[in-house]
């Protein structure tokens, strides 16, 4: 069942077009990565279906109403959440008192179990700019889950974390995901850790989808091999 859709969306920066006519479709419960060289339009994307960008052309479809025009605010009250390359925490709150005012900003019922889920329960009292840069990203993760949104758009939520950190966030994601039937779309540069995590892949290049498929069909695919895995596949 799809809940959530991009369909040929495109996005000019000037005379650059950044993302050109791209597709994709997102289902509850479905974990659907998105991978691609640098610049390849993978933030562009997120930003395009998460209405901080305008598309140039294209639709944005969520349970089954058009909402290309609809604000990033009103997006985020009906259940579409999104988390940044860069981390976004406050770095002057302590944890546990960004996720409450962020919380009561989105009518969340069970913080605590938000805070359970990721473990940072040991860190609610501590100012977000000294806590490690990993546990600022799982703050990251928690403030896109606040107000059980049913899609959640993830730009690298790995950046920049140690290969154990890594591992731990892309089980956190898959495990939420599967948990509460949230439809997930992932942006990530690990690419082991994405074809591990993710139920399908869409790879993107030069703004355009090369390829989208279950992990064994897109690792088997030659436009994929050719321009982006290489002898990595
Ligand atoms: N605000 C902007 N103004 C002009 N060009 C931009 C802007 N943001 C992105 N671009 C360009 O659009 C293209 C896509 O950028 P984007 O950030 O979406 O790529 P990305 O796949 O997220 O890259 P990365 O893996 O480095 O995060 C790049 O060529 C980039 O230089
Ligand atoms: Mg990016």
């Amino acid at each position: 069942m799809t809940i959530f859709e991009g369909r040929g969306l495109s996005v000019r920066y000037g005379a650059h077009v950044a993302l050109d006519g791209v597709d994709i479709t997102l289902e509850p419960g479905v974990v659907h990565g998105v991978i691609g060289p640098n610049g390849a339009g993978k933030s562009t994307f997120i930003d395009a279906l998460s209405g901080r960008k305008r598309p140039s052309s294209g639709t944005v479809t969520f349970e089954g109403v058009d909402i290309t025009r609809k604000s990033v605010r009103w997006r985020r009250r009906r259940g579409l959440a999104r988390s940044f390359q860069r981390t976004s925490v406050f770095g002057s709150m302590t944890v546990g008192d960004q996720l409450d005012m962020i919380a009561r900003r989105n009518d969340e019922p069970d913080l605590d179990g938000i805070i359970d889920t990721l473990g940072l329960d040991a860190v609610r009292a501590r100012v977000c700019s000294e806590i490690a840069y990993g546990t600022q990203r799982s703050v990251d993760l928690a403030i896109a889950l606040i107000g059980r949104p049913k899609v959640v758009l993830l730009d690298e939520p790995c950046a920049g974390l140690v290969h154990d950190e890594s591992v731990r966030m892309l089980q956190h994601v898959r495990d939420i995901c599967k948990e509460r039937d949230v439809a997930a779309l992932l942006v990530e540069h690990d690419v082991d850790g994405v074809f591990r995590t993710c139920d399908v892949i869409t790879v993107l290049d030069l703004g355009k989808v090369l390829a989208t498929g279950t992990p064994d069909e897109v690792r088997a695919d030659e436009n994929v091999i050719r321009a982006y895995l290489g002898s990595a596949a």
